[in-house]
């Protein structure tokens, strides 16, 4: 069983060696929404299968769920589709950065992973419904009948600010129409944009990680959320292709499965043992929260995480 205290007193040290990096770190930008978080903002939350939970920092303040979301829209779809979602794409990991259209081209629309972002959008036009906010607001209730019934609101502001000036992520959906690939782009990447302008806190972000790490079985209700084998592929793909071209780096230094997001979020998933939230928007060069890199590093040294020994 965890010891409730020695957990919080290693989750308080990891929280302290986070925060003192935010200032290294910059806001994502280039969704002109995202540039107004405060970067010195910095919250970790922890939840095990066996019912414990410790926390530190800003663990209620409000987020977008930006890329986080595509494990969550994954394991969506996989119960809508199963592994036809992987008809269109591959689950490779893909070395290059989230929103790279190079390799697309290569490979002839066929993305390399669903959390790079073109093989993300292929997986926002499969989740059911049939306009954006329908197939997004079927992930929101998705994301609700895991917590607790608790609503996850769009932030509609973030969705018009990544909507008015996303276009490179048309072009990976247009690119992908060319290819046959997708149904309909346009459909296909305001899914997407909805998706990632939902809001939660970190505190809700380690809840609703629970069941990845206990094969698909929210421990809290004893609900099944997905399949095994398919909660088996979503956390698979976290460990190969969750932090894009910093997954190399996360697997030495933390060496879980984990998705991160340019909000400043990062979900770890520990098999079998917990989840982890972490919350920082100051982020490192390739993306990721930097707070959130430094304190995963420390809690998985403090608790012996790492699955690679
Ligand atoms: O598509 C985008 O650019 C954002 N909505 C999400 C990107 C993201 O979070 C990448 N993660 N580190």
């Amino acid at each position: 069983m965890t010891n409730p205290s020695e957990l919080q007193a290693i989750v308080d040290a990891a929280h302290r060696a986070g925060a003192a990096e935010c200032g290294k770190g910059r806001v994502a930008s280039y969704i002109p929404a995202l540039a107004e978080a405060d970067p010195a903002q910095f919250g970790l939350a922890v939840r095990t299968v066996d019912g414990a939970a410790a926390e530190a920092g800003d663990v209620g303040r409000t987020f977008t769920f930006q890329s986080v979301s595509k494990v969550f829209a994954l394991c969506h779809a996989l119960a809508a589709h199963g592994a036809g979602v992987f008809d269109g794409m591959s689950v490779e990991p893909s070395g290059d950065a989230f929103h790279s259209i190079v390799r697309l081209e290569e490979e002839q629309g066929r993305p390399r992973n669903p959390y790079i972002n073109a093989g993300a959008i292929m997986v926002s036009g499969l989740l059911p419904g049939e306009t954006p906010d329908e197939k997004a607001g079927g992930l929101q209730a998705f994301l609700s009948g895991i917590c607790d019934g608790e609503a996850f609101p769009v932030d509609e502001a973030v969705y018009r600010s990544e909507s008015a000036t996303g276009y490179r992520n048309r072009a990976l959906a247009n690119f992908m129409k060319h290819y046959g690939r997708i149904e309909d782009p346009r459909r296909a990447v305001e899914t997407y944009f909805r998706q990632c302008s939902i809001t939660l806190t970190a505190r809700r972000l380690a809840r609703l990680g629970l069941f990845l790490a206990n094969r698909g079985v929210d421990p809290v209700t004893g609900d099944r959320i997905v399949a095994e084998g398919a909660n088996r592929t979503v956390v698979a793909l976290m460990a190969m292709c969750g932090l894009y071209d910093e997954v190399g780096r996360f697997a030495v230094n933390v060496g879980v499965p984990a998705k991160s997001g340019v909000s400043g979020a990062i979900l770890a998933v520990v098999p079998g043992r917990m989840s982890i939230a972490a919350f920082g928007p100051a982020l490192g060069p390739k993306g990721n929260s930097i707070a959130g890199m430094t304190a995963l590093t420390h809690l998985s040294e403090g608790l012996g995480l790492s699955l690679w020994g």
